[in-house]
């Protein structure tokens, strides 16, 4: 077979997505000699653009892991490669300059693999799957062809049906990658490794030695200028939905046979099948939502919004390994700090022989995965207070990243997933049954939630830890948030 060449083309290539995250992911690999030698890279806006604009979001990514300012002759051989045009997938000849520009840089006599890559509006997925059916752009014909969709898919369960369906209509499913970056954060790929690559552990990861599993996304920073999009959405769809419940199933699949995608998304779909469905009319009973102070006085945020920018629940796994471990859930934005963390906590030990410590309770063992910032596991157990009568003290057993790995550079997720869809590997991408799964787990609480005479979300001051009532509401169980990662 002829050797092949890859052409990467971007839709969405003036937007913030493009400038932010995929040239610089893009520059990175280039550097590290990652993308292929003949790699052609095509941005695609509908805003006038020029080559040199594009080109220089990927001279700025050039960061100091790809050796900022890259010596002139890199960015020669690179820059080359880097070519634009105008593009619209909604006008009827939308794709005609960018016929045109492939034409000019694929070489007619190795043939060309694609990889196309929606960075644009979601409410474009389905027209640009369309026009790129018409243009024939999803025939393999001896080379591969990929499609690369963004989150938010849909909006709920039957929006995200009808965009499958009209992928499905151009592209087969193993063409696409649907993207969600917290899979390639290099610490949720390590909690696989953790998980599945240390046998001390899997023995123990169960309800005959855990308590309950909690799960954090706290973000310090507020909604900002994204107004248009966040107040449509609210923290279930845009973070629950998507990274949340992608949390739970890694840290609650079953071991799959390999770590090949389909065995390991099979796993995580029965994980997701397996989650018991709260109905709407529980909702309000079964989540706490909240809403930072300030949020009504952001750009573009309609007066009144009762929009969610915080919220907190409780979701049952209704399987042997999970039955009767609640995993808690919570996320919102203008909190104390950034951090992501998994907690796993363990039982209390069955009978105690020792007297109570001064301090009072002793705590059972917890299991922190800290996702970031701060990379690490922590595992704390008790101990014995030197030169004293019985004082039990928690103390850690640790590793951090940085230490362990010698300040190693930790990459972007979207480098890792931009290569692993150019190396067509999809185990990090979702599949379309896995996106329908946590949809209807979500649609119900939106739902439930939006119905009157629900009570509006608390509103918490910005810079704390959320809503009042999402303490209470694990004190409803007997339990307590335990954070223990430290943020950023
Ligand atoms: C995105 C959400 O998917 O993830 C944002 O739309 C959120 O609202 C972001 O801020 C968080 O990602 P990260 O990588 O900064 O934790």
């Amino acid at each position: 077979m002829a050797e092949q060449t890859t052409t990467i083309v971007i839709f969405g290539a003036s937007g913030d997505l493009t400038t932010k995250k995929l040239a610089p992911a893009l520059a990175d690999l280039y550097a590290k000699g990652r993308l292929a030698p003949e790699v052609q890279i095509v941005g695609v806006a509908r805003s006038e653009m020029n080559a040199q604009e594009f080109s220089a979001s990927f001279y700025d990514g050039f960061g100091p892991a790809a050796h900022f300012p890259p010596a002139p002759e890199t960015w020669q051989d690179f820059s080359r490669r880097i070519h634009c045009c105008y593009g619209d997938v909604l006008a009827p000849d939308g794709l005609d300059g960018l016929e045109r520009t492939l034409a000019a840089v694929e070489s007619p006599d190795k043939p060309a693999n694609r990889l196309y890559y929606l960075a644009l509006a979601p409410s474009l997925f389905a027209p640009a799957a369309l026009a790129m059916g018409r243009a024939g752009y999803q025939q393999e014909n001896g080379c591969w062809r990929r499609l690369v969709v963004e989150k938010p898919f849909g909006i709920d369960l039957n929006t995200a049906m009808e965009l499958n369906r009209v992928i499905h209509s151009v592209f087969a499913e193993h063409q696409v990658y649907r993207i969600d970056h917290y899979l390639g954060k290099e610490t949720v790929q390590n909690l696989l490794v953790f998980r599945f690559a240390n046998a001390i552990f899997e023995p123990l990861w169960s309800r005959n030695y855990i308590d309950n599993i909690q799960i954090t996304v706290a973000e310090s920073v507020s909604i900002a200028d994204r107004a248009a999009y966040y107040d449509n959405a609210g923290v279930l769809r845009d973070m629950f939905q998507s990274h949340l419940l992608q949390l739970l199933a890694v840290v609650a699949m079953e071991p799959p046979s390999t770590f090949e995608a389909d065995t390991l998304r099979n796993e995580k779909v029965k994980v997701l099948e397996s989650v018991r469905r709260i109905p709407s009319q529980d909702a309000a009973a079964c989540v706490v939502q909240g809403q930072y102070d300030g949020y009504l006085d952001e750009p573009g945020v309609p007066p009144g919004s009762r929009t969610p920018t915080y919220a907190a629940l409780r979701l049952d796994v209704d399987n042997w390994r999970w039955q009767g471990v609640p995993f808690y859930l919570r996320s919102g934005k203008a909190l104390t700090n950034k951090r992501t963390e998994v907690l796993i906590q363990f039982r209390r030990p069955p009978h105690l022989i020792f007297p109570q410590g001064p301090s009072g309770d002793i705590t059972s063992n917890t299991l922190s995965i800290c996702l970031q910032p701060n990379e690490g596991v922590h595992l704390e157990f008790q101990a014995k207070a030197p030169d004293s009568t019985l004082d039990l003290r928690p103390v850690n057993l640790e590793f951090n990243y940085e230490d362990s790995f010698g300040g190693q550079e930790i990459p972007d997720a979207y480098e890792r997933l931009l290569l692993d869809a150019l190396n067509g590997d999809a185990s990090l991408f979702i599949r379309s049954d896995e996106i329908e799964q946590s949809w209807s787990i979500i649609d119900p609480l939106i739902h439930g939630l939006s119905q009157p005479p629900t009570r509006p979300p608390e509103i918490y001051d910005p810079g704390t830890e959320g809503p009042y009532a999402a303490d209470d509401f694990l004190a409803r169980d007997g339990r307590a948030w335990l954070g223990k990662c430290i943020g950023g």
